[in-house]
């Protein structure tokens, strides 16, 4: 089987590149300098001349924030690349991983979000993703949408920057009345391989198991790391930002547990493998 991987210098496509590593699997890795997602023309140039079984898209701008004010650039790589892909997969036969985001829905609720929940996004990031998984189910049926959550893996991450700041802060300030689920991508990476395996196409949740605000995710990375420092949970007033965040963004992962399984662990478990392997 031959698999491309867009965006893979990104959290999940190392981790997805590390898995299929020993796999009876041909990989063709590429990021943007290789393969610009946006550049219909250049997709089909490409996929055409590899002729891939699976592209599994991990490209994105993924920078909340910065999608408000590049607003653009967040359709042309958000919803536009999954566009391309999955019609030059469609063209050659081949199936489509697109992942997706918890921030398709609006977080105004108080309980679990489901794949059959109706989505509402409150943000340029969360409109385009949702307008990248449109275009991705019209456009090719062989698909695997993965939504997935607060990730984190070999890159820049919520969990790199708690211990950063950590080495020049006595205490920190963190959101207490935001909660979803910290999900590494070691689990979501080994969820999209075995739902490539077993070919079980559709709209799947993906999150670890478990659920905790960023202030409790914060005290879990310092109690790991042995660092001793205050943390004071804080409101999401006391930190706007451009882009509104949900209050309540757990996703259920009630596809896979419907059918494949849901093989995730509790984000307890696979921070603390995490934090394990960034010191090895
Ligand atoms: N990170 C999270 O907390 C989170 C939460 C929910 C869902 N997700 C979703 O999970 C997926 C993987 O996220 P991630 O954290 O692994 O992302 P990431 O680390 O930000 O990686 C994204 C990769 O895409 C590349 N890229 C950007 N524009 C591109 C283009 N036009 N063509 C080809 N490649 C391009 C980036 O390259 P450059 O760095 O050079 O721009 C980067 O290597 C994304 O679909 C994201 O929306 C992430």
């Amino acid at each position: 089987m031959k698999i491309l991987i867009t965006g893979a210098n990104g959290q999940l496509g190392r981790e997805l590149q590390k898995q299929y590593k020993g796999k009876a699997v041909e990989l063709i890795p590429t990021d943007v300098k290789d393969l610009d997602i946006t550049d219909v023309k250049a997709v089909y140039k490409f996929v055409k001349e590899n002729n891939p079984d699976v592209i599994i898209n991990c490209a994105a701008h993924t920078q909340v924030d910065k999608c408000e004010e590049q607003v653009d650039l967040a359709y042309k790589i958000n919803a536009i690349g999954p566009k391309n892909l999955a019609s030059a997969a469609f063209a050659i036969g081949a199936e489509i991983v697109q992942v997706s985001t918890d921030y398709v829905f609006d977080g105004e609720g108080n309980t679990e979000l489901t794949e059959f929940d109706i989505t509402n996004p409150q943000t340029v990031y969360g409109k385009t993703k949702l307008d990248g998984e449109n275009f991705v189910k019209t456009l090719n049926p062989k698909y695997y949408i993965v939504r997935t959550a607060w990730l984190y893996g070999d890159g820049n991450n919520f969990v790199k920057t708690m211990i950063k700041l950590s080495e020049n802060h006595k205490e920190l300030k963190v959101v207490n009345d935001q909660v979803g689920t910290p999900t590494s991508s070691a689990d979501l990476a080994k969820v999209i391989i075995k739902l490539i395996e077993e070919k079980n196409y559709g709209l799947f949740h993906c999150t670890c198991k478990g659920v905790c605000s960023w202030y409790d995710f914060a005290k879990e990375i310092f109690r790991l790391e042995n660092i001793n420092i205050k943390v004071i949970p804080c409101t999401t007033e006391e930190f706007p930002r451009p882009a509104k965040r949900p209050k309540y963004s757990v996703l259920k992962n009630y596809m896979l547990e419907l059918t494949t399984g849901d093989i995730t662990n509790q984000w307890q478990e696979s921070l603390k493998e995490y934090i394990e392997e960034l010191h090895i």
